[in-house]
């Protein structure tokens, strides 16, 4: 099929979390993650909208909390389908009207037309919405020359309060969503985006292939996952989707189980030096999700399989902190770490399977496939030494 044309994307712009307690947010993302505050809804916009949101600043990305204010609006419907979840996806483009011709003439649907803004000094904002195969996720496209305030309604504080991004977040890295069957959306992103295959990986754990007494138990992660991105702005989209003979019991499967649905799964901001902000992010009471020591113990023998001779990093100093290590060529790595999900974080279900990643990438493009792998064999061999 020959190349389609790029929609001239730029950037992830913004996205949009809907939540039940935005005092919640807040702590999180001041309190936590040291992300600053830089503004909020207008009481004109909350009482339209029936949603108050508050936007933290996550180096080149604002995160948009909205809680609903009454019934009706778009964050109570949400939350009447969903737990927690993002419902918006903003990205800033270079011309509005190519984006919307492009998109409507390959059969995106668009919700609405494109709405023009004008702020005070005469600049112009311009944007739409479609609907998309992300469950009840929306994206949205903005065009701005040179208007600033991150939408129209948003007043931005005099100055940001709370964090100061002393961690290093410079801004989203992937997005990535969970499916029950992702060819469709898989379809929609090459022929309606007009986005390309980056990457796929599918994988079980090695029990499953080779211990009878596993595949009898019943006990088995697998998944698919296809890597789609726009070359141009190097935005990218990770998408999975549960791998038999364990659909139901596939994580994949279990997210849409709690989520109620398709719909992204976890958003990886990159940052310049993880060992210290996973140090900092720690200190600040963020809970990540454990990483058994017996990953540490096979992790010289996983790296030097992939062909990677040293690391820049103690193994020590990784362990102490629980940073994953992955990489797919000589002297290409990656580092990550995932934070508990919001359910996990809070103990309730209503927060919601949603979660963050934090990567540095020394080389690598990739996406971690190992470091599922090689987490869920660790912790199979965790269980299988304590006689579970
Ligand atoms: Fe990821």
């Amino acid at each position: 099929m020959p190349k389609l044309e790029s929609l001239g994307i730029r950037r992830v712009e913004s996205i949009h979390y809907y939540v039940r307690d935005i005092e919640r947010s807040r702590r999180f993302y001041i309190g936590m993650m040291d992300c600053p505050e830089i503004g909020e809804s207008s009481p004109e916009l909350t009482a339209g909208g029936r949603q108050k949101s508050v936007v933290f600043q996550a180096g080149s990305c604002a995160i948009i909390c909205s809680t609903p204010e009454g019934e009706g609006g778009r964050a109570h419907r949400y939350l009447k389908k969903h737990p927690d979840g993002i419902g918006t996806v903003a990205y800033e483009v270079e011309d509005i009207d190519k984006a919307f011709k492009l998109l409507e003439d390959r059969g995106g649907t668009p919700i609405d037309d494109i709405q023009k803004h004008v702020d005070g000094q005469g600049r112009v904002l311009r944007t739409f919405s479609i609907a998309t195969p992300f469950g009840d996720t929306t994206f949205r496209f903005v065009e701005r020359k040179g208007y600033e305030p991150l939408f129209p309604g948003l007043v931005p504080h005099a100055e940001p309060r709370g964090g100061k991004n002393v961690f290093g977040i410079e801004g989203v890295d992937h997005i990535t969503s969970n499916f029950q069957t992702m060819k469709p959306a898989l379809l929609w992103m090459e022929h309606v985006l007009g986005l390309e295959q980056l990457w796929h990986v599918q994988f079980h754990t090695d029990d499953v292939s080779t211990d009878a007494t596993f595949l009898k138990d019943g006990r088995g992660s697998g998944l698919r996952s296809i890597v789609m991105w726009d070359p141009e702005s190097g935005v990218k989209f990770a998408n999975n989707e549960p791998w038999r003979p364990f659909f139901k019991a596939s994580q994949i499967n279990i997210f849409n189980e709690d989520h109620r649905g398709d719909g992204v799964q976890h958003v990886a901001l990159g940052v310049r030096d993880i060992l210290s902000a996973v140090r900092g992010m720690r200190a600040r009471g963020v809970q990540f999700m454990p990483t058994p020591g017996t990953y540490y113990d096979m992790l010289p023998n996983r790296l030097a399989k992939l062909g990677i001779e040293r690391l820049d990093e103690d193994v020590s100093t990784l362990k102490d902190l629980e940073i994953l290590v992955d990489g797919e060529k000589r002297g290409e790595y990656l580092l990550q770490i995932f934070l508990k999900d919001a359910a996990g974080l809070y103990g309730s279900k209503d927060a919601g399977p949603f979660f963050y990643e934090i990567i540095q990438r020394k080389g690598s493009h990739g996406f971690g496939a190992g470091n599922f792998r090689a987490l869920f064999e660790s912790i199979e061999r965790q269980q299988k030494s304590e006689g579970r």
